[in-house]
């Protein structure tokens, strides 16, 4: 090992984006949890975590230190121990990558330690560490955590991720008291889709993309819609559709669910704060549920803050 001590910080992500299920992800510029690992004795490793409760401590079941554990693996290094404190900037279960930002901190971590620089290997062992979690190997939290801005999974099979940047807009993010495990808001999505959808679909992916690349915020709020998953995972979310009009009678440019949900977020250029209030107030009216909720911007990856 090169290092003792690593500090990362590592951003929350708004996978799928609208029409990029398991492909797109916007990085966040908050909320970031923060991963530090020290070096200890070979053999010993342990894992504390704070901020949210329920999130394992057993090193083999925790997502950043099973990511840590899977990155030092890859480089063949087996004799080594650690512990690991992980500060949760965020809830777990609520569709703003949580469990890909506690991996993506652990793989970096290790990574520092190591000396390691190949992101393809750091991508590769935090997605090890979503599998865990969320059981399906998806790059498109991690890539997003990692990479920063908007990414996009063009070739999962061979890890190709696209890196572009976002134009400048504000995001609104929901979250109702509910929470949805990735695993079951998986289960509920169908084998095959009507060619219909899937075209349709299509078409908006490459007016995403193309609008991110012209850096219209405008355009990007246009395609921010789904056929793939968010009609099947909607009802997972009470209100959703109620959530969703009010945002854009509120005057925002699109609205779509966060990953798997129960996240609902919302992209504008102005009146953020009334956009926020009325998805909140329009969540507790159609379906009794109160809501945290923040006001956050396109952000970068996830940074080493400190090494030693
Ligand atoms: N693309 C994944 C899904 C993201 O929608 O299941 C999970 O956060």
């Amino acid at each position: 090992m090169r290092y003792n001590k690593a500090v990362i910080s590592s951003p929350a992500t708004l996978a799928n984006f609208g029409p990029g299920f398991d492909s797109f992800g916007l990085c966040l510029d908050s909320p970031r949890d923060t991963v530090t690992i020290q070096l200890r004795q070979p053999g010993r490793r342990e894992v504390k975590v704070s901020g949210w409760s329920g999130i394992p401590t057993d090193p083999e079941k925790n997502t950043a230190s099973y990511a840590a554990m899977r990155l030092a693996d890859m480089c063949g290094c087996e004799e080594y121990g650690f512990s690991m404190t992980i500060k949760k900037g965020m809830k777990p279960g609520s569709g703003i990558g949580s469990s890909a930002a506690s991996s993506v901190g652990g793989a970096l971590a290790m990574a520092t330690l190591m000396g390691v620089r190949d992101e393809s290997l750091i991508l590769e062992a935090a997605a090890m560490g979503e599998e865990l979690i969320a059981g399906s190997r998806h790059f498109d939290n991690v890539a997003a955590a990692l990479h920063g801005g908007f990414t996009v999974v063009s070739d999962a099979r061979k890890r190709t991720i696209l890196r572009i940047k976002p134009p400048s807009f504000q995001i609104v993010v929901v979250l109702p008291e509910i929470s949805v495990e990735t695993r079951k808001a998986r289960e509920v999505l169908p084998k095959s889709v009507p060619l219909s959808d899937a075209v349709s679909n299509l078409s908006m992916a490459a007016g995403m993309v193309h609008s991110m690349m012209k850096r219209d915020a405008r355009a990007v709020g246009e395609y921010l819609d789904d056929t793939l998953s968010v009609p099947y995972r909607k009802k997972l979310v009470p209100g959703f559709d109620e959530v969703r009009k009010s945002a854009l009678d509120s005057g925002a440019l699109g609205v779509s669910l966060g990953g798997s949900g129960p996240a609902v977020f919302a992209i504008t250029l102005e009146n953020a704060s009334k956009i926020k209030q009325a998805m909140v107030r329009t969540f507790l009216e159609s379906s009794g549920l109160e809501s945290e909720s923040f006001i956050t911007v396109p952000g970068e990856g996830a940074i080493v803050e400190k090494v030693s």
